[in-house]
């Protein structure tokens, strides 16, 4: 069995972090987002092959995942001449499937039973099956009602909040009949949410719901994209490298070096080659990627750090994100929600 990752969207919501970094494998931790999603599949040991669907920037996510040997999967690429949106990106990667494909948008982290997905849909001998998840504001997702069978009614993508009449999602994993892909023209650009979905009711062909009520985030806005950390570090959701490690959850890779007199506060996850001067301190919830240097009397808590970055003295960087190889002036503060993309200077004494 395949399994087709949507991973070709641009990643408009995590600009600037995505403007050298495609969404798919934006940092979670020390390791790219796309690893998650492939640990989940691996799960499953009738999924043989990833189909990576891309578009923007493929390249870079190519070579950090090869052929897939290193992570004991086989990787394959299809990359859209264009952007031909969710449905055409299945159609283009999957042209030549025969049987049951799975599909995942490359951006959702979940701890699903992908397997009880799968057999539902055969079960059901189903057309297309949807996972659905409950959410608290569906407005910036597809809205899924069902009827008490658990067969699909009504599918509305980013609906008004007055059309808001379930709190059910689509969680964007599929699994689908490819001789369903004939109503997907070829070449243009054709939404899954819009289209697929919406003419497949209208067909009264069988679709089927899938309700899972464990873990479920899309990390594709900047707040989502802390979250996920946050969830990680206080074990709402079991992920390497903090699975297995005890409260207050604190991964500190081995050649660290903390100077005398500065101070680190769990949960955190502080990666190699880090120095973090006296007096600094880290707090709960931070995250400092690789050779980035937190200097004398830094505040830093609650903030996603990425990898070469230095943090000059007297600064305080909270409840931010803070690309690769930036420079943090002296006496900056970095508070509530600020993005900075990668190579970012700040002056010293600025405020963001
Ligand atoms: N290959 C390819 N080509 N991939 C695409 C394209 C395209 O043209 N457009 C989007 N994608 C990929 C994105 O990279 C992402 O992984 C996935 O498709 C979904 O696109 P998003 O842009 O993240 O959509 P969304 O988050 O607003 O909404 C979607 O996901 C929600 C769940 O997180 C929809 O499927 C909603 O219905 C759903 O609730
Ligand atoms: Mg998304």
């Amino acid at each position: 069995m395949k399994a087709i990752l949507l991973a070709g969207g641009k990643g408009t919501r995590l600009r600037p972090l995505t403007i050298h970094t495609p969404k798919p494998i934006v940092p979670i931790f020390n390791r790219p987002f796309l690893n998650y999603q492939i640990d989940l599949l691996k799960q499953v040991p009738e999924i043989d092959e990833v189909i990576l669907s891309l578009n923007y920037q493929p390249r870079r996510i190519e070579e950090i995942f090869g052929d897939g040997s290193d992570l004991g999967i086989t990787i394959r690429y299809v990359v859209e001449p264009a952007p031909l949106g969710t449905a055409g990106a299945v159609k283009y990667a999957g042209d030549k499937l025969t049987e049951s494909v799975v599909v995942f948008n490359g951006d959702v982290l979940t701890q699903i039973d992908l397997a009880g997905v799968i057999r539902l849909h055969r079960e059901r001998k189903a057309r297309a099956t949807i996972v659905l998840t409950p959410v608290d504001n569906p407005t910036a997702y597809g809205l899924v009602d069902t009827d008490p069978s658990g067969n699909i009614r009504r599918f509305l993508e980013k609906p008004n909040p007055d059309e808001i009449t379930t709190n059910n999602i689509n969680a964007g994993i599929y699994v689908l009949e490819p001789d369903t892909f004939d109503r997907i023209p070829s070449h243009v650009p054709w939404s899954i949410e819009r289209s697929y979905f919406p003419s497949l009711i209208e067909r009264r062909e069988t679709f089927v719901a899938y309700i899972h009520n464990g873990y479920w985030i899309d990390i594709g806005t900047p707040a989502k994209y802390t979250q996920v950390h946050r969830d990680i570090m206080d074990g709402r959701y079991a992920a390497a490298p903090f699975q297995g490690i005890a409260e207050p959850r604190t991964w500190i890779a081995g050649d660290v070096k903390i100077e005398d007199g500065a101070t680190v506060g769990g949960p955190c996850f502080i990666d190699e080659g880090v120095l973090i001067k006296a007096g600094a301190k880290v707090g709960p919830y931070s995250v400092i990627g690789r050779q980035t240097q937190i200097e004398e009397d830094t505040v830093i808590g609650g903030a996603v750090i990425w990898p070469n970055c230095r943090i000059s003295r007297d600064a305080i960087v909270r409840d931010a994100i803070i690309g690769r190889n930036c420079h943090i002036g002296r006496s900056v503060s970095v508070t509530a929600g600020a993005v900075l993309g990668d190579r970012t200077t700040l002056t010293d004494f600025t405020r963001v």
